[in-house]
């Protein structure tokens, strides 16, 4: 067996630079550039998508480095604490332990890092982005993933803040009356179970294509749970002859159905993004046995390497479209996506 840094370290052994072996045998080469690229997109709309989208777009804009865009665009979610679905201030497990979840891929060499059940660490896409460049694995999780973090100079804090506390006091309260614990007599509770997620897309000038995904996961998941954010293919798949492809909603049917992987050989086998987009969709709702066996959503958002968008739904309503936000140098947009199941 060879690993990938053996691979490398042969080549050198035959006289062939690494830096130029890799580029030369793993780079896909990226097809002319398309009119709208560079182009960065998040699934997010009018709302967060101009505030995450804009450090990245002032990266792209100057043809900056791509990763650099899609990370200071994601870390924007992940540093907030008001947004409750990922990084800082992300809704906790049942024990009250924020544990979060992000990848990256990069187009260009195909390669990607990720990291799982990490905790007290606000960045998580971050340190994606060092398992991918600074070293030969792709998944960290856990303890080893913080380790991981710590060595580079991240710093451990508490994720939880006072809001979230709260908000997971009221859960755990509520879960039974059969327990000790007494819920305020006047108690209005949110108990919404959020999967909120980001994924942020981006095409650079050149046609290469990178993405990422990153979350605090399943509110009140069992401690340990992993989601479809940190599974190459699951939460986000990138093919720099492509286009990339993301999810937000539940993990569960975005593993069992390899979804974003299956979306991007959709759009390789000819479909446009949006149509790749419901076609992941569709195929996640025909393996739940139809329509009417689903109580769940997904949302899927596409981004072609000629910076081309697509975005579906699982479920929706008139008014609550799925939405999708993109900057390029037609500037910031917001847009209604489709779905395929009226709630
Ligand atoms: N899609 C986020 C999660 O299920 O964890």
């Amino acid at each position: 067996m060879i690993n990938r840094r053996k691979f490398i370290q042969t080549l050198s052994l035959m006289g062939i630079s690494t830096t130029s072996a890799k580029s030369r045998l793993m780079a896909k080469p990226a097809k002319p550039n398309s009119k709208d690229n560079p182009i960065i997109l998040c699934s997010r709309g009018e709302q967060w998508g101009r505030k995450v989208l804009k450090p990245g777009w002032d990266i792209l804009r100057k043809n900056g480095e791509l990763l650099d865009a899609i990370e200071k665009s994601a870390n924007v979610t992940e540093l907030d604490p008001n947004d409750t679905s990922v990084g800082y201030g992300g809704l906790p497990n049942e024990d009250g332990v924020v544990q979060l979840d992000a990848q990256i891929m990069n187009g260009p060499d195909h390669n990607c890092g990720s990291v799982a059940c990490l905790e007290g660490i606000k960045t998580p896409c971050s340190v994606a982005r060092l398992v991918m460049e600074r070293t030969d694995h792709i998944h960290l999780v856990g303890k080893g993933a913080q380790d991981f973090a710590r060595m580079h100079g991240f710093k451990v804090e508490n994720l939880l803040t006072e809001s979230t506390r709260k908000i997971w006091v009221e859960w755990k309260e509520n879960l039974s009356d059969k327990d000790d614990y007494f819920p305020p007599a006047d108690g209005n509770y949110n108990r919404d179970r959020s999967t909120g997620t980001i994924n942020v897309l981006g095409v650079n000038k050149n046609g290469d294509v990178a993405g990422i995904t990153t979350t605090s996961g399943l509110a009140w998941k069992i401690p340990g749970r992993v989601g479809d954010s940190p599974i190459i293919g699951a939460g986000l798949y990138v093919d720099n002859e492509v286009g990339a492809v993301g999810a937000t909603g539940r993990g569960e049917e975005m593993i069992r159905s390899c979804g974003s992987f299956l979306g991007v050989e959709y759009m390789r086998n000819g479909m446009s993004p949006q149509e790749a987009c419901e076609a992941v969709c569709k195929r996640i709702i025909d393996i739940n046995g139809g329509p009417s066996k689903v109580d769940f959503n997904d949302k899927i958002v596409a981004l072609s390497k000629d910076g081309e968008v697509g975005c579906a739904a699982i479920q929706g309503r008139k008014g609550g479209e799925p939405t999708v936000a993109t900057w390029s140098k037609k500037g910031f947009k917001a847009t209604k996506g489709t779905y395929l199941i009226e709630v």
